[in-house]
């Protein structure tokens, strides 16, 4: 008799899980990818939480998330973490008491984050990366980034194309370059530096290309992917950027030596890197063939000026109305009681594959900066007042 009702009920159990199965399947009000029972429906709660307001660019995706996601039909409540991993944990758990049912987090630190999305995870949230992987955590049902190794690969063509690298550029006198990578906590900084190191490192390697400094320990044909930290600046900052190159150029510049380019993965890096020139070397004529082939990332309003008046290269725009469009697309669809289809891939973020969409970048040069008003990044009088000098 006990032996027949505990079969029973293990197979009333089961028969519960395969009918949660189905529903997860992708029927009405099941919004989460991984089944875990999640509703979401239109009128409910988006939180945002973005790293800060410091940066052109997350004030600009902050705002395309909050009013893409209104026009949708949600509330929004978006929170900006002044750059502080406990700040954004706060963020996020302020986000969940608040009654978010979906968070869509660009984070910080993509490890730091983890246990504050976990939580908001366990409370029903669909938690969406955004812009950059939250990392080590098994409760991410999506991100939505561009196409990450793509930035390093224009910045490589960018300074390969200027020196002529292809065509014999920089022999037999190797060219002078020094290299920069974005923050240690960034899952991103390393994709982007692999993308330009696959390009440059033969370069190196056949002695077209040299790195005099210290920088990073040295920088030699036999740097590889995996020692991008040593080359790190540390949450992507202007200042961090600048004393690292002020110690580069008064170790290896200060006798008149020639520096032909910096590889910089961020705008403000390249503001730091530029500043420090500026200082240590008078004789470097911005537009001239004394200045460096400087790269960048953002097309932030001061690499519209630094690239108007011959100061950098390029910068890797990325219209980031895109993430927006693609986030919201995710959100509402789930509200409508569907899946979210059309990944580009997965990441994996250390314990789990997340379902990935990947953008694409582009390059401006100071003969395509006005793109940025025509798509709407910003506007003319903003363009007009950047390219002052
Ligand atoms: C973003 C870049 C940005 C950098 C600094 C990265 O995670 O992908 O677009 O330049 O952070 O904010």
């Amino acid at each position: 008799m006990k032996l027949s009702k505990m079969i029973i009920a293990g197979f009333a159990s089961v028969s519960m899980l395969i009918g949660m199965a189905a529903c997860g399947g992708g029927t009405a009000t099941r919004g989460s990818s991984n089944g875990s029972g999640t509703s979401i429906k239109k009128g409910d709660t988006i939180g945002i939480s973005m790293p800060t307001k410091a940066d052109q660019r997350w004030n600009v995706d902050g705002s395309n998330l909050k009013s893409d996601l209104q026009k949708a039909g949600f509330k929004v409540i978006l929170s900006y973490a002044n750059n502080s991993p406990s700040q954004q944990s706060t963020d996020i758990n302020n986000l969940v008491s608040a009654g978010a049912k979906a968070i869509v987090v660009a984070s910080v630190d993509g490890t730091a984050v983890g246990p504050a999305v976990n939580q908001a995870k366990a409370a029903g949230n669909i938690v969406i990366a955004y812009d950059r992987l939250i990392m080590n955590s098994d409760s991410v049902d999506y991100y939505v980034t561009f196409n990450l190794e793509r930035t390093g690969i224009l910045e490589a063509d960018h300074i390969i194309d200027k020196l002529n690298l292809k065509n014999g550029g920089c022999k037999p006198t190797a060219c002078n370059i020094e290299l920069f990578t974005g923050s240690d906590d960034d899952n991103n900084a390393p994709y982007f530096f692999k993308g330009a190191w696959n390009l440059l490192q033969p370069y190196f390697k056949s002695g077209q290309l040299k790195d005099p400094s210290n920088h990073g320990g040295g920088i030699t044909a036999s740097f590889t992917n995996s020692d991008w930290k040593k080359i790190s600046v540390h949450a992507w900052d202007q200042n961090t950027a600048q004393s690292q190159m002020d110690a580069i150029m008064s170790q290896a510049y200060s006798h008149g030596e020639k520096l032909s380019a910096v590889l910089s993965p961020y705008d403000a890096i390249s503001q730091g890197v530029i500043n420090s020139i500026k200082s240590h070397r008078p004789d470097m004529i911005p537009g001239t063939d004394s200045w460096p082939v400087i790269t960048g990332q953002d097309g932030m309003d001061i690499a519209i000026h630094n690239i108007y008046w011959g100061m950098q290269g390029q910068t890797v725009f990325k219209n980031v109305a895109l993430l927006a469009s693609q986030t919201t697309k995710i959100i509402s669809t789930l509200s409508n009681g569907r899946k979210p289809s059309g990944f580009g891939g997965t990441m994996n973020n250390g314990k789990m594959n997340v379902p990935s969409y990947f953008e694409k970048s582009q390059e401006l040069t100071k003969s395509n900066l006005h793109t940025e008003v025509e798509v709407g990044f910003i506007t003319e009088a903003q363009y007009q007042k950047d390219i002052q000098k």
